[in-house]
């Protein structure tokens, strides 16, 4: 599990960043957070996994939405 970094009102949160590519090219960059930020102010709940204690690791899924990158 990631640990966050920074202070006072530069702290962020415990994230994963995460490239997607197609092809080579750089589709998506963004990056998920955990359900500690859950209501707190400027993080939408869409960027959030939520994991779970599956034995020895933690489990989650995320859903990344791609644009038709085709166009
Ligand atoms: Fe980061």
């Amino acid at each position: 599990m990631p640990v966050g970094y920074g202070e006072g009102t530069a702290y962020r949160p415990p994230h994963i960043h995460f490239k997607v590519f197609i092809d080579n090219k750089e589709i998506v960059t963004s990056q998920m957070f955990f359900s500690d930020v859950e209501g707190r102010d400027g993080f939408n709940d869409e960027y959030i996994i939520n994991v779970k204690k599956a034995d020895k690791i933690l489990k989650g899924n995320y859903n990344i939405v791609l644009p038709d990158y085709n166009k």
